[in-house]
């Protein structure tokens, strides 16, 4: 060990002479040596660990193990004053690092590294505090853990609605939950945040803050790492809901329900239908929610189709997310997703995602036998924006916009570039149909945690952009966010 600290010494010496702040100027000795210097930096709370550790692995894993990178070692800090620590130490040796919460981002880089990964499970806490009706809820916890800890309170928070999405990344990009057309967006439903700001400060962060309250409602990664959310707090009663699938020859029946349940407005419904290709088939699901333990008649139409196995049924929230488990399994996969932004989903945009997904799905699977090519279409209240006030994202509250995600599973990596091609091609010929079809897209906002790396600022923050990079500049001048990957502004 000390002779290890004295090398890092050296390096870190010729370091912080003014190189350029690549990865590629980063050797493994130089990672490993700002990896000691954290391990010696930290209280005991917070633990560093290499490979082949076990701790290890499970930092570094992510949902899709296209987004999973051998870091030089993972870092688990287990208090703010710790994050805050590592902050300044990868700060001062310009050292590339990721943050993870959930890890259920697919685009690579964005919270995976092969410098220092940043995991966040020890902050794991759930606290109800029933008198200002809030919960705080640790930057490590995915969502069913959360309302799991809830259930048997009767209480609940907006947040993800399949098992394993994280807290953090949904909630710091906008969130769309089961409740998001009763009480709005994730990001609308926070009443703080403790943040650790890029230059280590830790801070709490609310709405009396005009600009960090603005970027950190969307921004992300951009303003430094937070590790505590605050979020309001509703009551919940039974729910009922499940999952339902469809055979092919029903697509029209479903077609119709969907256009028809559009024109409702109960705002404790939700549908999601999903539509998915593989080994040559379509296959049809819908998933169903009602925030009553008996849904209103605004089904029907759905509920009239025959279905051909299916899940439906009262059930407590907690184990209606839970039951979605089986929708998520990627044997070993690779897996990105691309967002697309429609107003509604009507015939016309309906026929050209089954299109799409039938063409580029059969396409695909002729070079991968292991291709599944699916879009979850999800429409939501027409005043699902009107629950918040100004922030990151949505950039714009005036009208409503279906984040519609497409996902792509494959195995061969060298076929990487050619499914992020497919992608961007799926998503404009949608684009190109919606505009046709008369809809307002052409600057509706992409959900940036849909989005396929690459995609422009612009298309997901709007009018926000330069806003965000003032923010950006004036919360972060020596860039030290800039060193994680992910949307930069
Ligand atoms: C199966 C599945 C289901 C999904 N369902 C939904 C859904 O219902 N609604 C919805 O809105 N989205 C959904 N998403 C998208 C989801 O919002 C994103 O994947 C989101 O990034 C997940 O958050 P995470 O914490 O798991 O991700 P991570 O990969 O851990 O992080 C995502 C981003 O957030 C940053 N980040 C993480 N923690 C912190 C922190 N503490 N401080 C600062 N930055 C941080 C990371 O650096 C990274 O840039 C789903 C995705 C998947 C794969
Ligand atoms: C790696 O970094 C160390 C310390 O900065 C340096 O001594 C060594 O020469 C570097 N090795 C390579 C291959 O660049
Ligand atoms: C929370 O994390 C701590 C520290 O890592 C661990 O000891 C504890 O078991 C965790 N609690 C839960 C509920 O997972
Ligand atoms: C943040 O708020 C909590 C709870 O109110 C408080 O205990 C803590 O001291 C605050 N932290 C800072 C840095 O102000
Ligand atoms: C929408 O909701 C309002 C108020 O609940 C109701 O008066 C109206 O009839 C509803 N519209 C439709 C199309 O169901
Ligand atoms: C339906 O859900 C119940 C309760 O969650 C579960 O016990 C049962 O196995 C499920 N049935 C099917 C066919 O998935
Ligand atoms: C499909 O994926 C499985 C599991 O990842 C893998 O073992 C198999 O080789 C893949 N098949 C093809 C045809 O690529
Ligand atoms: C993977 O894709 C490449 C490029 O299309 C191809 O040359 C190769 O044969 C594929 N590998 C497998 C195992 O199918
Ligand atoms: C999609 O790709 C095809 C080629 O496969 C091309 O002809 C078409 O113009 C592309 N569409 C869009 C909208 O980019
Ligand atoms: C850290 O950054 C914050 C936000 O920009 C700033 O208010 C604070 O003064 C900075 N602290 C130090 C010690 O530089």
């Amino acid at each position: 060990m000390a002779l290890t600290t004295l090398l890092c010494t050296f390096s870190l010496a010729v370091l912080s002479y003014g190189q350029p702040e690549t990865l590629e100027n980063h050797n493994s000795s130089d990672l490993l040596c700002t990896c000691h210097q954290i391990a010696v930096a930290l209280s005991g709370a917070s633990q560093v660990f290499f490979p082949p550790a076990s701790e290890y692995l499970l930092d570094i894993e992510h949902a899709a193990p296209s987004s999973t990178e051998a870091s030089a070692c993972s870092v688990e800090p287990g208090s703010a004053e710790d994050v805050s620590e590592i902050l300044r130490i990868l700060g001062s040796t310009r050292t590339p690092f990721a943050v993870k919460g959930g890890g259920h981002a697919t685009n690579p880089g964005f919270s995976s590294t092969t410098g220092v990964q940043i995991s966040m499970s020890r902050f794991n806490e759930t606290k109800v505090n029933s008198m200002s009706e809030t919960v705080e809820v640790g930057a490590g916890l995915t969502w069913d853990q959360v309302y799991a800890t809830l259930e048997p309170i009767r209480v609940n928070v907006v947040g993800g609605r399949i098992p394993g999405v994280g807290v953090a990344g949904l909630t710091l990009g906008g969130g769309y939950s089961f409740l998001t057309s009763q009480y709005g967006l994730a990001v609308d439903n926070v009443a703080g945040y403790e943040l650790v700001l890029p230059n280590g400060t830790i801070t709490n962060v609310t709405s009396k803050d005009c600009d960090l309250w603005f970027g950190l409602r969307g921004g992300l990664n951009n303003f430094g790492i937070v590790t505590k959310f605050i979020l309001k707090s509703y009551p919940q009663s039974e729910t009922w809901g499940g999952l339902r699938f469809y055979a092919e020859n029903q697509l029209d029946a479903i077609k119709g329900a969907l256009v028809d349940f559009q024109q409702k407005n109960d705002t404790k419904a939700e549908v999601i239908v999903l539509l998915s290709y593989s080994s040559g088939q379509l296959s049809i699901g819908v998933i169903y929610f009602y925030d009553a333990p008996t849904p209103s008649r605004v089904f029907d139409g759905f509920l009239d189709v025959p279905a051909t196995e299916g899940n439906v049924s009262t059930r407590s929230f907690s184990d209606l997310v839970q039951s979605l488990g089986s929708l998520v399994g990627n044997n070993g996969l690779r897996i990105f997703y691309h967002g697309i932004a429609v107003t509604q989903y009507s015939p016309a945009v309906f026929d050209a995602f089954v299109n799409q997904i039938k063409v580029w799905g059969a396409r695909l699977w002729a070079l991968d036998k292991n291709v599944t090519l699916g879009a979850t279409l999800e429409p939501f209240d027409k005043g699902l924006f009107s629950h918040g006030s100004d922030s990151a994202y949505p950039p714009d509250r005036s009208y409503a916009v279906f984040p519609t995600d497409i996902s792509l599973l494959w195995s061969n990596a060298s076929l990487d570039e050619m499914m992020a091609f497919a992608l961007r091609n799926i998503s404009d010929t949608i684009h190109e149909a919606a505009l046709t079809d008369g809809q307002n897209v052409r600057h509706a906002a992409v959900y940036m945690n849909y989005a396929l790396f690459g995609t422009p600022l612009e298309d997901m923050y709007g009018g926000n952009v330069e806003r965000l990079r003032k923010i950006r500049v004036a919360i972060d001048p020596d860039d030290v966010m800039g060193l994680a990957g992910g949307w930069k502004f």
